[in-house]
Parts: structure tokens; C-alpha cells; sequence
């Protein structure tokens, strides 16, 4: 039984295959996967085949050319993928048409009550106007999928629109159908495009899984399983084996998708630690190409937080989602000998635990429990190497009855639904706090466990996990990031083979094909599929649009009407929650859009000081850069601005997309010592798709510390939301 926190979120490394091939002329272990960039082709290659044979004369012509090229590239850009030593390397660097080669980097990854928590329901709102995302299609580059699983039955999915031209790799062809079109497999090690991991199908049946009645884990959280897009179309590209995600399949995932013609990219993959320069960034390069056909595509922020500056994936052109709580909770109640209760959370609620208090001890890590603890609840705290599994393993083997596990500082409130190997809840750093406090003031300490089972309607939900990644985004800072909050803390969603695990419960069952998960890998399907319900509503939206229109309708506050908060149930700042939580209904009617065309990013590029040559890799054609913009220039839904004590103007450009004839004005909010002047103050609009521009004149009275706030564009019935964090002036890499 192992339930565990997703933090699949990307370490780098270097590769050192030790496969061998039937090579004879050079040592094997020598080799290493190089990925070669080659230059642009004017000449349109008419054939895969021909593509193929111009990668294959950059080998060395004693080489085994079958077994060496491992992929061609042909949309992401022109290269390819090969095993080669670093002296056929250099052979290579002397041929014409030669850009460059490095050896690849290794990725490591990073219900469903999410729709209602959303406001998604059948047949009324957002979900009747998308037709639940009709004729859409979701492409995941993940861990595979298990196409048995009931969240993929095609019980009312249309044919795939015949645009399609994906593949079913599975040898069971009948394992695709309508909802599951494609499935492809170019993971290392893995013969097919099934799921090892979990990880994939967890993410698709988020995305767009279809109704599964009476999903629950171990009884808890009972109800109908539902993707956020139910009636679009899957289409799985396994580029992971297990959680090891090479970075030549992730283009080759990127390139099939492109080339397939999927609508959405869900990437659920990202660098922990590393962040390159977009020009070194194969995420957000793979995204580029998706872009500029008119493919949205919605990446995981990270799961590195809550430190500053640990944000991923934040390219521009990529939705970059953080993490938050949904509003239901498995509850389980640490009640002390004073009469205290604190309410944490577990997913094993045994019935039949008791309901005495019991002597209450502190193990503190609890990673070695030596002596007897026979009868004891005992108080355990996150640190350390030990899962919170093995925590409750070490309770139990010395007898322990029971587990209150304790965050840490920075894990803040952030406690997660597992399945315990003991009795257990997980309650705040500060309810910890208070128990040790108790447990200092009496002698003879107790406490007990009650277990309330699945509850609906927390108040304080959506609240940001400790875990989601923070801005600034170091490699454009320029950009505000990230860009949007959803639901991906405590997840039920598919999973591919029954999960075993005690039946201490009389309502739990044995078996399960649910799985509940945290991540920011759970948060970025969600926003897959509110994309796919949006590109199905309005088919003739950019995904620039389609961001804008989720980004400037978001949510501020939460179900209890406040501001909503991080971890540390303080109110959430913009380099948190960036324009905070999706609202889906509204995000289909926004009135307003900022929208952004594919070579609009080329100005944006040639200011981030990028060389022509670094440009021309991102764009992947030859480009010298005649014009550049401040980053915060970029008609972005969101500003990033650094404070300058003189004035700095932007502008920014709207599409009317509410009603032909209306009228905005402007209000702006917060934004403490930074002088703001919007020019015009009033926008108006006599037509549809009609644009119109102001400026936004920012002059920093105070130099320091970030200053936040809005600029609002308001008319009778719509508010355009975007937030502005003006930030000082220093390097933060
Ligand atoms: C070349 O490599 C391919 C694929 O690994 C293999 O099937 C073939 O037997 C090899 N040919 C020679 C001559 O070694
Ligand atoms: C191949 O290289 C490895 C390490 O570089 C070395 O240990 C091994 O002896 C070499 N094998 C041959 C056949 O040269
Ligand atoms: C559902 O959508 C159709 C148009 O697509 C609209 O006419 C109808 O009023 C909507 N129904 C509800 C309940 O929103
Ligand atoms: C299909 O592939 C799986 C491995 O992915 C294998 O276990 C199974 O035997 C194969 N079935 C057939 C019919 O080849
Ligand atoms: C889940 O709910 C359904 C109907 O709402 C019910 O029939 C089923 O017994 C419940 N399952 C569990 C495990 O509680
Ligand atoms: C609860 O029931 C399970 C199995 O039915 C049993 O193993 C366990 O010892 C019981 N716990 C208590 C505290 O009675
Ligand atoms: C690019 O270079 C210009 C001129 O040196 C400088 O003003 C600007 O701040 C640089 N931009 C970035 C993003 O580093
Ligand atoms: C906005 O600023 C630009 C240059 O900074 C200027 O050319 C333009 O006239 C301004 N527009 C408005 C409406 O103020």
C-alpha cells in the first residue's frame, strides 16, 4: 500500500545508457543519448522516409544507423535523437546542416468532486454550452494509461473528428475506442503504452474520464468519478517509464501530439530544481510548436514550494498552474484530555477504534520507535526521510494504537486523505503546536481519534498547498507566474490496478481502481479540461484567448468569502496564486480577451537579450531580431513590472468578446507606494472582435518589497480582472 505524495516533479540528470546494440566498430559504453539539432529546412521533406535518411547520413558511416537514431524529429524542430559517442560527436559537428548536439537530460514527473467544486454540473451551464467538451481532444505526455479502466468506456463519445491521425499502440487494438483514440508508447523499457506508474491514468480521467458511478477510495469520498471534460477525447503519448521521463521521448511525445492534430497538451512534467533558459527548455519549446498550431497546452507549476522562485514551466505561451484544496475533506478528529479537538485528515476510518482517551506520547520523527508504546496514540511529525506509510509501520510494530502526525513549519495547513497503516490524522503545524503545548502542561496526556468519515463544504477551501510552486520566474520575471490555481490537493481519480490495503473498516472495500493523489500534477488536468470545455465552446479562440478568459475571470476568495489562502492560512499573494482560482462558468463568458499571436513572442524573446540564434531555436525558423519589448510589454492578462522611481508605460490590447455594444472602466486597486495612471479610462465598443488599447503608466514611489494589486476593466456585466505585482529591482537568479 503505498499512497504517496506525487512530487514527480523533474531532477536532472545526466544519462549514461548502458544498452547494447549489434554495433561492432564502437565500444557501447560509450555511447549516450545526444539529442542534434540540425538547421532549418526550407524545402519541405515530402516523406517521413526522406527526413529520415538526411538524419541518418549525420551518423558515422561504419555505424549501425538502425540501432543508433532513436528519433527524427519533425515538428518540434529538425533534428533528431541518437546514441553516439562524444568522438563521432565531434565527427558530426564538421557536416553541413550541423546546429547542435548535447546529451539529453532525464525528467522525473511531477474526483472527483473537482467538477461540482467547480461549478460543473450536467446539463446546465459551461458543461451544456461545451457539450461537456464535445469533439476535443486532450493529449497527455505521461506515464501511459490503462484503457480498461471504466473512466475510459465511450458510453455517448462521438467518432473522433476525422482531422485525426493518431495511433493505438496497445496490441489489443480494441483497446482504444471513442473516448481513448490514441495511445502511444516511447518510453524506454516499456513495450506498450500502458501505465506502470498510475501517474497517467490519475491525469487523463482527471482531464476528460468519463461518468464512473460509485468510485470511492476505501469507502471514502463515494460518488460519481468525472473528468472536468467528460465527452472530449483522450489521447495517451507515454513518454515515461515508471517515473523516468528521458527528454528525446518528451519531444518525440510533443511531435506525435503536434502532428496528430490534438487540441490541448496536458504536460504533468517538470525540472525540480533546474530551470533553463527558455532556448534550453524542452517543455517550453515543445510548447512553442504546440502554440503556433493553435494547440493549448496547460503545464504543472512545480511541487517545490513554498520557497520563492521555484516555479516551472513558465514559458509564456504555457498555462502554468499551481495547487489548492478542493472543499472536501476526510475527516478524522485528534480530541485531547482537555477537551481540545483538532480536525485533520485520513482516508483509513476504522469503526471500530476506540473511543477512550489513551496515553498520548511524543516519538517526534518517529522514523525509530524502539520500546513498547503498547495502547499509546503517539504524536509524529512530517521531518525526515520516513513516509508517513512507514511512520504508521513504526507505530504499529511497537504496538502503538494509534497516529497523530504533525506538519512541519513550512508544510503549513496542507494535510493529505491517505490510507494509514494505523489509526491516524494529519493535522496543521499549528494544531501540532497546541497538542505539544497541552502535552507540556499535564502529567498524564491522552487523546483519542474520531473518525467523521467524508465531509463536503470547508469553508476555507480553495487553500494553496505548501507545496505549489511560487514565482518569481526566474528565467522571465517580467511574466507574472503562476498564472492560475485549481484543484490538486487530494484527488480521487483512476488508477490502474486495485489498491490493496487493510479492511480494518466495515465500509472498506479491498480493492479499489480510485486513487487519491496531491500534485500539481493533479492541478494542471483540471485546467486541460476546462480548456478543452473552453476550445469547445468557442472554437475559433486562440490559446492565448482561452487563457486570458480563464485568467481574468478567476476567483479571489474563498467558499467562506475571504481572500483565499496559503498554507499558512494567510491571505495568498499573486506570486502564489497569480490571478487566483479557476472559475470555469465564468471563464466562458469574459467579456473581454488579451490576446497574443504566435510571432508577437518574437519581440518578447529578442528583449529577454536572447541571441538570434537562441531565438531562432525557440521559433524554429531563422529569425534576427529587428525589434524588442520589455517583457512586461507582452499583451499578457497579468503584469510583472520592476519598480523604477521613474514612469514606465505599458500597453495592453483587448478584444471585445462580450456584447457589441458596451463600455468599460477602468478601477484600480492595491498596489501600495507604486503610482498607477490607466490612459484611456474608459474603453468602448461598437462590434464584436473589436479591439482597443490603453496604457498603464506605473511610477515606483517606494523602491522596495513588492507591491500588489488590480486593474479592473468594469461594465454592466462583466469584470476583466488582471492582477499587478510591481517588484524590486533585483536579480533573483
Ligand atoms: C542493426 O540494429 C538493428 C536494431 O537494433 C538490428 O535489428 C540489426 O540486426 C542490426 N544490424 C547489424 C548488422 O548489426
Ligand atoms: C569499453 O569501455 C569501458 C569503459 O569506458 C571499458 O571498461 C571496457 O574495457 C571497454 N571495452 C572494450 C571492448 O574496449
Ligand atoms: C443549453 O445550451 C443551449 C444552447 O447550446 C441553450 O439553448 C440552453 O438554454 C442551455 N440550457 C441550459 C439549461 O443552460
Ligand atoms: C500485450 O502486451 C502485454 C504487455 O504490455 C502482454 O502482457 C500481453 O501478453 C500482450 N498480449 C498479446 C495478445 O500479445
Ligand atoms: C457509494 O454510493 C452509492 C450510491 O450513492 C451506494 O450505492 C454505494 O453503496 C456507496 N459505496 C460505498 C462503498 O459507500
Ligand atoms: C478493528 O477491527 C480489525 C479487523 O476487523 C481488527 O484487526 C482490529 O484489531 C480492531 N481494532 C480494535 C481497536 O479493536
Ligand atoms: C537587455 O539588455 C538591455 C541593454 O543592456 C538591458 O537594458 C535590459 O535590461 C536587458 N534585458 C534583460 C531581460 O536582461
Ligand atoms: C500609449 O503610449 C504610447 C507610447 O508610450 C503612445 O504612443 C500612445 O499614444 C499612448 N496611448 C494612449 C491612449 O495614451
Amino acid at each position: 500500500m503505498n499512497l504517496k505524495f506525487i512530487s514527480t516533479f523533474l531532477c536532472f540528470v545526466l544519462l549514461h545508457s548502458s544498452k547494447t546494440f549489434g554495433d561492432h566498430f564502437t565500444n557501447q559504453s560509450d555511447l549516450e543519448t545526444y539529442i542534434i539539432h540540425l538547421e532549418f529546412h526550407d524545402q519541405v521533406l515530402s516523406s517521413s522516409k526522406d527526413l529520415h535518411l538526411w538524419h541518418q547520413s549525420f551518423l558515422p558511416t561504419n555505424s549501425n544507423h538502425s540501432s543508433r537514431i532513436l528519433y527524427s524529429y519533425r515538428h518540434v524542430f529538425n533534428g533528431f535523437a541518437a546514441m553516439l559517442s562524444s568522438d563521432e560527436v565531434r565527427e558530426m559537428e564538421k557536416k553541413p546542416g550541423f546546429v547542435s548536439a548535447r546529451p539529453q537530460r532525464i525528467f522525473q514527473m511531477h474526483t472527483t468532486h473537482s467538477p461540482s467544486f467547480l461549478g460543473l454540473h450536467q446539463n446546465v451551464g459551461l458543461w451544456n454550452a461545451s457539450n461537456s467538451g464535445k469533439g476535443v481532444i486532450i493529449g497527455l505526455l505521461d506515464t501511459g494509461i490503462d484503457p480498461q479502466h471504466p473512466s475510459f468506456n465511450d458510453n455517448g463519445m462521438p467518432n473522433p473528428p476525422l482531422k485525426w491521425k493518431g495511433k493505438c499502440e496497445f496490441n489489443v487494438t480494441t483497446y482504444c475506442n471513442k473516448k481513448l483514440i490514441g495511445a502511444r508508447n516511447f518510453a524506454d523499457g516499456a513495450t506498450s503504452p500502458s501505465d506502470e506508474a498510475g501517474h497517467g491514468t490519475h491525469t487523463s480521467s482527471t482531464a476528460a474520464g468519463n461518468f464512473v458511478d460509485g468510485a470511492n477510495f476505501f469507502g471514502n469520498a463515494n460518488g460519481t468519478a468525472v473528468g472536468i471534460a467528460p465527452r472530449a477525447h483522450v489521447a495517451m503519448y507515454k513518454v515515461c517509464y515508471g517515473y523516468n521521463c528521458e527528454e528525446y521521448r518528451m519531444i518525440a511525445g510533443f511531435d506525435a501530439a503536434i502532428g496528430d492534430g490534438v487540441d490541448v497538451i496536458s504536460v504533468s512534467i517538470g525540472f525540480e530544481q533546474y530551470r533553463p533558459p527558455l532556448y534550453d527548455d524542452t517543455i517550453a519549446i515543445g510548447a512553442y510548436r504546440a502554440m503556433e498550431k493553435g494547440i493549448f497546452v496547460s503545464c504543472s507549476a512545480g511541487n517545490s514550494g513554498p520557497g520563492s522562485g521555484t516555479v516551472a514551466n513558465g514559458a509564456p505561451w504555457i498555462l502554468t498552474v499551481g495547487a489548492s484544496t478542493t472543499d472536501r475533506k476526510i475527516s478524522a478528529v485528534a480530541v485531547l484530555g482537555n477537551g481540545a479537538e483538532y480536525e485533520g485528515e485520513s482516508a483509513f476510518q476504522p469503526t471500530n477504534f476506540s473511543r477512550k482517551l489513551l496515553p498520548l506520547v511524543n516519538g517526534e520523527d518517529c522514523e525509530s520507535l524502539f520500546s513498547s508504546l503498547k495502547g499509546k496514540i503517539v504524536l509524529c511529525d512530517t521531518s525526515g526521510y520516513t513516509s508517513r506509510n512507514e511512520k504508521g509501520e513504526n507505530v504499529k510494530k511497537v504496538d502503538g494504537a494509534g497516529m497523530i502526525l504533525m506538519n512541519e513549519k513550512y508544510r503549513g495547513s496542507t494535510t493529505f486523505s491517505e490510507y494509514d497503516a494505523v489509526p491516524t490524522t494529519q493535522v496543521s503545524y499549528k494544531d501540532g503546536q497546541e497538542i505539544i503545548h497541552y502535552m507540556k502542561s499535564t502529567s498524564t496526556p491522552v487523546a483519542m481519534i474520531t473518525f467523521k468519515g467524508t465531509k463536503i463544504g470547508d469553508k476555507h477551501a480553495p487553500t494553496v498547498a505548501y507545496f505549489s510552486s511560487r514565482g518569481p520566474f526566474v528565467k522571465s520575471q517580467g511574466i507574472l507566474k503562476p498564472d492560475i490555481i485549481g484543484p490538486g490537493v487530494n484527488i480521487l481519480a483512476a488508477w490502474p490496478t486495485p489498491i490493496e490495503g487493510e479492511t480494518t473498516s466495515a465500509s472498506s472495500t479491498s480493492s479499489s481502481t480510485f486513487n487519491i493523489l496531491s500534485g500539481t500534477s493533479m492541478s494542471c488536468p483540471h485546467l486541460a479540461g476546462v480548456a478543452a470545455l473552453l476550445k469547445s465552446a468557442h472554437p475559433d479562440w486562440s490559446p492565448a484567448a482561452i487563457k486570458s478568459a480563464i485568467m481574468t475571470t478567476a476567483d479571489l476568495v474563498n467558499l467562506g468569502k475571504n481572500l483565499i489562502q496559503d498554507e499558512t492560512l494567510e491571505p495568498a499573494d499573486l506570486l502564489t496564486i497569480g490571478s487566483g482560482h479557476v472559475n470555469p462558468s465564468r471563464a466562458n463568458d469574459p467579456g473581454l480577451i488579451y490576446d497574443i499571436q504566435p510571432e508577437d513572442y518574437i519581440p518578447y524573446l529578442c528583449g529577454l537579450n536572447y541571441t538570434d540564434d537562441q531565438v531562432s531555436s525557440i521559433v524554429n525558423k531563422k529569425i534576427y531580431c529587428t525589434s524588442r519589448i520589455p517583457q512586461s510589454e507582452l499583451n499578457y492578462p497579468s503584469f510583472s513590472i520592476p519598480k523604477k522611481s521613474s514612469a514606465q508605460t505599458y500597453t495592453r490590447t483587448v478584444t471585445n468578446v462580450g456584447e457589441p455594444i458596451s463600455a468599460y472602466k477602468v478601477k484600480v486597486f492595491g498596489l501600495k507606494g507604486v503610482e498607477v495612471t490607466v490612459n484611456p479610462i474608459i474603453l468602448k465598443f461598437t462590434a464584436l472582435n473589436q479591439k482597443a488599447s490603453f496604457n498603464v503608466t506605473v511610477k515606483s514611489l517606494d523602491l522596495t518589497g513588492h507591491s500588489q494589486g488590480y486593474i479592473v476593466w468594469s461594465s454592466d456585466r462583466y469584470s476583466v480582472r488582471s492582477p499587478i505585482d510591481v517588484y524590486p529591482h533585483i536579480s533573483v537568479i
